[in-house]
């Protein structure tokens, strides 16, 4: 797993001003009824102020996610809805805007949060090159910001550390889900994936949208893993599916009729593993027998495929472990408790033989 860096704690300094405060107020008590009773106002009135500005049920929370029409990111956002609510945030407090694939869209309802007075920012940024801007808006209204799922940069990241500022990121590290991608082919063994016996694995790699970090480390730790073993590997196809079932079935059918010799094919989410299955058996070919097919995310309809053999394996992207965190982190910098800088998870391999056990855990 990534490196955690350096944590921000805010408590020790929130603490240490209100018991400044508590400690002025005692040594100011006067010993008339009347002011021991205006004392006792002003010691009310403070509860309140303080129980009202730590009353969860209050606080606003601004969420963008990058576009609605994700498979995975539909899951992510409505479970965290969900257990923000469950921890007592108020449905109508919390307003989840879709970016729908523009950076310039997201920034301008990024603004709008910010000048309707939200006290955190959750934010699945669409273009994490242009983080930067976003961490600024944010920083610049004194509004703590919490990103998931689409990683900024290790530079952008670097910022928040070395300002001390109240922005992390939550979410698990790519690296892992392309490994355990890997993994799950090198598993089979070489033998049987090796259809053509020339001691060479083919493969085809359908990508998703390659400024994501997701795509990027999947594309390379996939295939890594099979290197480590000693498999030789030859890359057959490579092209940009951005996420999408339908185009990565039009990639696919393009790759298998130009390279019927396909032996692998890795996809950086199951919506392209679900979109080239359909090109893999429209091309007479069967997963498991003459052909093996990966994905990552565990979406329900994938996890009954690798249960019946028709996809080889996926990897879960556990949305209720990161968007619980993000809802924890979240609550922390509403409670002044700070958080580290990177809020991790693991990602989890899924076959044939735990894929029902994670279809019982998400249904
Ligand atoms: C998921 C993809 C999703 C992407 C959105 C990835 O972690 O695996 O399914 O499209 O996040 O950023």
């Amino acid at each position: 797993m990534k490196k955690k860096m350096g944590s921000l704690f805010m408590a020790g300094v929130i603490a240490a001003a209100m018991l400044s405060g508590c400690a002025g107020a005692e040594s100011e008590s006067a010993d008339t009824e009347e002011s021991a009773e205006a004392e006792s106002a002003e010691t009310a009135e403070q509860d309140t102020a303080t129980e009202s500005s730590n009353d969860i049920s209050q606080k606003k929370i601004g969420i963008c996610i990058y576009q609605f029409d994700d498979n995975f990111m539909s899951l992510y956002r409505d479970e965290l809805v969900n257990y923000l609510v469950d921890q007592g945030f108020s449905e109508e407090n919390i307003t989840v805007e879709d970016s729908e694939l523009s950076q310039e869209k997201q920034n301008q309802q990024i603004q709008t949060m910010i000048d309707n007075g939200v006290d955190v920012l959750i934010i699945n940024a669409v273009n994490t090159s242009e983080a930067a801007g976003i961490t600024d808006m944010a920083v610049g209204a004194g509004i703590p910001l919490v990103y998931i799922n689409r990683e900024p940069d290790v530079a952008e990241e670097q910022r928040w550390v070395d300002n001390g500022w109240e922005v992390t990121y939550v979410g698990c590290d790519a690296r892992q889900s392309g490994t355990l991608q890997g993994n799950i082919i090198v598993d089979i063994g070489l033998e049987k994936v090796d259809q053509n016996d020339d001691n060479i694995v083919q493969y085809i790699m359908i990508e998703g949208d390659p400024e994501n970090i997701d795509a990027q480390y999947r594309t390379q730790f996939s295939v890594k893993a099979l290197e480590d073993q000693g498999w030789s590997v030859k890359c057959l196809y490579d092209e940009v599916g951005n996420w999408d079932r339908e185009s990565a079935k039009q990639l696919s059918k393009e790759a298998l009729e130009k390279h019927p010799e396909t032996e692998v094919v890795f996809c950086n989410n199951d919506s392209m593993a679900l979109g080239a299955l359909e090109s893999i058996n429209e091309a007479g070919r069967t997963v498991g027998e003459d052909i093996y097919l990966v994905g990552v995310d565990a979406l329900t309809e994938a996890l009954d495929d690798v249960i019946d053999g028709s996809i080889t394996g996926t990897v879960f992207n556990d949305y209720f472990d990161q968007s619980h965190r993000a809802a924890a982190a979240t609550i922390n910098y509403m409670k002044g408790a700070g958080n580290d800088h990177y809020i991790g998870c693991d990602y989890v391999m899924v076959t044939k033989d735990n894929a029902q056990e994670i279809l019982d855990r998400i249904k």
